[in-house]
């Protein structure tokens, strides 16, 4: 898949719980479950959403390339912004570059972003089985009220069964909106994860959640202290990616800017007022660490 201007890395790379477009097997995959029709006939998968106008139109011209339909879009974002917040633009502009003295909220509308471009091609990317199996092992860990910090276009949401005790939060209005259009019963809100901790009650959580979230945190410190101060006692942080901290650890070559290593559970133990519950023994294929409020 071609590299892309986004953030100098593949977009591909930067949509962790979806896999690249393979339109050809799941048409053919389509036809041979129509086929076998009646009974024994594999359920459909849910609907996706159809891509925006917009987007639809740039993926025609750019000869169905989504990597650099996603380029062109982010770059459209970019060019939108200096035009209606100039001062907000040169703070981006400056997070994209790694000036360590970037205005943290320069590096969050980086972040929202790219992650609204991605969202804008999320309906042409087909669903990962494996990947799936993984997310319903960290949803196991999940009980209570949960906060999925995060969310994206909702990934958790059917692999966590009290639906009503769930809450997405995510920097990126496009991923929200695709959120809530996937999943109508939940509630998702825009909002950076410190923003919408701070509105928030004590002891409001049972669990907090990061899916594939936690490296786009430069202060994981800071992180767990917010997590503690929010969470009812034995509550719990279960911080996970699908596809391992070797993934994030390349994902972060390509992104310095907005992407951090995962952290060694020492590491996470640590930060203080958390006792470990399970990590996986192979964190580098696949991220699972969950911790309790002590
Ligand atoms: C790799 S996606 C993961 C989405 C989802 N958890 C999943 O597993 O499919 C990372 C998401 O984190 C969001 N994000 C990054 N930093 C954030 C922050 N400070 N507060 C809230 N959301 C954030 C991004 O907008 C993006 O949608």
């Amino acid at each position: 898949m071609r590299a892309v201007l986004l953030l100098g890395c593949s977009a591909a790379a930067l949509a962790p719980q979806t896999a690249p477009p393979r339109r050809g097997v799941a048409a053919a995959a389509k036809k041979k479950a129509r086929a076998a029709g009646g009974f024994g006939a594999k359920p459909k998968p849910p609907k996706r959403p159809a891509l925006g106008k917009a987007a639809a139109k740039l993926l025609d011209e750019l000869g169905g390339d989504v990597d650099a339909a996603q380029a062109a879009r982010f770059d459209s974002y970019m060019e939108k912004l200096r035009a209606s917040d100039p001062e907000l633009f040169a703070d981006v502009a400056r997070a994209r570059r790694c000036d360590p003295a970037a205005p943290a909220r320069g590096r969050d509308r980086l972040l929202a972003m790219t992650w609204d471009t991605v969202a804008d091609y999320l309906p042409v990317e087909t669903a990962d089985a494996a990947l799936d199996a993984r997310l319903a092992r960290v949803a196991a860990f999940a009980r209570g009220r949960c906060l999925d910090v995060g969310c994206g276009d909702g990934a958790m949401v059917p692999h966590l069964k009290a639906r009503a005790a769930y809450c997405g939060v995510d920097l990126s209005a496009r991923m929200v909106s695709l959120a809530r259009r996937r999943h109508p019963d939940a509630r998702f809100e825009r909002a950076g994860f410190f923003e919408f901790v701070a509105g928030g009650e004590e002891a409001a959580w049972d669990t907090i959640l990061f899916v594939a979230a936690l490296q786009f945190f430069p202060d994981v410190d800071a992180v767990l202290a917010a997590c503690a101060a929010r969470l009812a006692p034995g509550g719990r942080v279960v911080v996970a990616h699908g596809r391992g901290a070797a993934f994030v650890r390349e994902e972060r070559r390509g992104n310095p800017a907005v992407v951090e290593a995962l952290p060694a559970v020492e590491d996470l133990l640590a930060a203080g007022g958390f006792g470990l519950v399970h990590a996986e023994e192979d964190l580098d294929d696949f991220y699972l660490v969950v911790l309790e409020r002590a």
